[in-house]
């Protein structure tokens, strides 16, 4: 196996839920608790723009409405992500992947880019994370991680930047889980922490592929993982586990 240049503590869209998801601000806090890696969801503008944010929808976590991806980066760049978490983010503006890069660069963090495509824009989302992540990362010791649930989102990107390391998210061990994540040339499996078993790290293992969990957020759980020899934990809970 090619050695893992990513920390084991991943923080989930910043900070968890102590800071408005996916904003700078997130990530400014994250880093406070000691955290070197994040991840974060990533969605394509109706002009082009890469932003970050989890939900289809803005209504959420903006104080916009309607589906974010069918919007202009001049509108979203206007809306407030942070006053619906607390009075302390109020007026904190949606992040674009490249302030982002920016931040991790300037501080020598690492980050996992979930590609998060609007319905419908998979294949399209896909590159064109792949094609910003290598025009910020260009030159960078360790390139981000891209990740997402939807294989053909991976495979738009593999198409465009294949020397980009990859992971298959998964929520649920369907049929063919682990020949897709060969076909796609990934590195790592991403997977809903509950479903890991020694049988199945052992797969991944033996596939020359790196075992990483979603959303770990107790203590036993996180022992149970990282007793199984998994890789990677990505939580919410920066407050909670001080990342080695
Ligand atoms: O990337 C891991 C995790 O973030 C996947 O689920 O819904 O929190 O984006 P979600
Ligand atoms: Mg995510």
């Amino acid at each position: 196996m090619q050695p893992w240049p990513y920390p084991r503590w991943i923080a989930h869209r910043g900070a968890g839920k102590l800071a408005p998801e996916n904003t700078l601000a997130a990530f400014r806090l994250g880093a406070r608790h000691g955290y070197r890696m994040f991840e974060c969801d990533a969605k394509l503008s109706a002009d082009g723009v890469i932003f970050l944010m989890h939900d289809e929808t803005l209504e959420r976590t903006t104080s916009g409405s309607g589906v974010g991806g069918d919007k202009p980066w001049s509108e979203l760049s206007r809306l407030y992500a942070g006053n619906w978490h607390s009075r302390a983010y109020a007026g904190e503006p949606l992040a674009t992947l490249a302030n982002v890069a920016h931040f991790c660069l300037a501080n020598g963090f690492f980050l996992n880019i979930e590609i998060k495509p609007t319905r419908g824009t998979e294949a399209h989302t896909g590159a064109a994370v792949a094609h910003e992540a290598a025009r910020l990362w260009a030159g960078a010791a360790v390139p981000p991680l891209l990740s997402s649930f939807r294989p053909d989102a991976l495979a738009a990107a593999q198409a465009v930047q294949p020397q980009l390391p990859r992971g298959l998210l998964l929520d649920s061990l369907w049929t063919g889980w682990l020949d897709m994540a060969l076909e796609l040339q990934c590195v790592a499996v991403v997977c809903n922490h509950a479903l890991w078993n020694a049988g199945n790290v052992a797969q991944v293992h033996d596939a020359g592929l790196r075992c990483l969990s979603y959303t770990v957020n107790d203590e036993w759980a996180a022992q149970r993982l990282i007793g199984l020899g998994t890789e990677g934990i990505i939580t919410d809970r920066v407050d909670l586990f001080a990342p080695t």
